[in-house]
């Protein structure tokens, strides 16, 4: 039989995985499996602003090294994630009594030295990660207080200054289908790219909890952003059902739902799809008692054990 990798690069397509970096030097049945199942990997936490700065001055670059060289060496596509984000900045900002001229130094050179580093070995980068907030406005953050929006547009022209040929992509959650967060999200992308700034597409991360973005939804709310001339990539992909369901009957319409977005991504041209782990068991969700509580957290495509579930085969018939 072929791997999922095998299926999807005959159709010109990548499933991909984020990638832990302790797991990576660890457990050789995860290297395995990345490396024969997926083509394209996106460092779940090693290359966001707090694990990269341990301190003001300094970078942390293994982790990020290790799954990028990691990728390198098995020919995966590597995705960036991601540059400029409210969450996961480093400590020590809490204490930190900047300016807002020093905060702008501060984020350019940050970009600068990040991009830099992985001009030749990351393709694909998610410069600016959920910039908008769930009603719409420009969510509150560290840099939009100091920076307004143009926070977003500086952050696309330093990575596109220091690697033009790498992929420039805006990405979000709750943003997938059509919906008034959607929208928000296109009349930014909008926006920036009647200023001009360097965006080339749009990151639609695609958390399927409770509700399970309708696909039709989807499809059309994709072909709107492309008819603006973006790219568009599922970036982060897991679907949990709510904590109760029957297991059996749940796995089965979890697989039907990744076959459902596979179709999607098919119809509309859509090249890559990003699950957010590769075993249940390292899901994000099981770690976030918010989520763990309302889902039972089986969300990706290979069971604690490592081994396939329905949703892969779903994926690979898909395909
Ligand atoms: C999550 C990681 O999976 C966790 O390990 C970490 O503790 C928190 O962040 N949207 C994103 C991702 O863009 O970076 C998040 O990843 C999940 C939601």
């Amino acid at each position: 039989d072929r791997t999922l990798r095998e299926v999807a690069e005959s159709r010109g397509f990548d499933v991909g995985a984020a990638v832990d970096a302790d797991s990576l030097r660890r457990d050789a049945s995860y290297r395995t499996r990345l490396a024969e199942e997926f083509s394209a990997l996106t460092p779940e936490n090693a290359l966001k602003m707090g694990p990269l700065r341990p301190t003001p001055d300094t970078y942390d670059f293994r982790d990020a090294d290790a799954i990028v060289n990691f990728g390198r060496a098995n020919d995966t596509t590597v995705r960036g994630h991601a540059l400029v984000w409210h969450n996961q900045t480093p400590d020590w900002f809490q204490s930190w009594d900047y300016t807002d001229d020093q905060l702008r130094t501060f984020l350019r050179e940050h970009v600068h030295t990040v991009v830099g580093r992985y001009r030749r070995t990351v393709d694909a980068w998610d410069v600016v990660n959920e910039a908008v907030a769930d009603d719409g406005t420009m969510r509150e953050t560290v840099w939009y207080d100091a920076m307004g929006e143009a926070y977003v547009d500086r952050a696309f022209e330093w990575a596109n200054e220091v690697n033009p040929d790498a992929d420039l992509y805006y990405n979000d959650y709750g943003a997938d289908a059509v919906n008034g967060k959607s929208d928000a999200v296109y009349d930014l992308l909008d926006r920036l790219l009647d200023r001009g700034v360097p965006v080339d597409g749009v990151g639609l991360q695609l958390h399927a909890l409770g509700e399970w973005p309708d696909p039709a939804s989807i499809a059309e709310n994709v072909r709107r952003f492309q008819e603006l001339g973006l790219d568009v990539q599922i970036t982060e992909m897991d679907v949990a059902f709510p904590a109760g369901e029957a297991p059996d009957d749940a796995l089965e319409r979890q697989a039907e739902y990744y076959r459902d977005v596979v179709d999607v991504c098919l119809e509309t041209g859509v090249d890559t799809l990003v699950t957010w782990g590769v075993r249940d068991a390292d899901s994000w969700l099981r770690s976030f008692r918010d989520f763990s509580e309302r889902f039972t957290g089986d969300p990706l495509l290979f069971d604690d054990r490592n081994r396939p579930k329905p949703a892969y085969r779903a994926v690979s018939e898909a395909l």
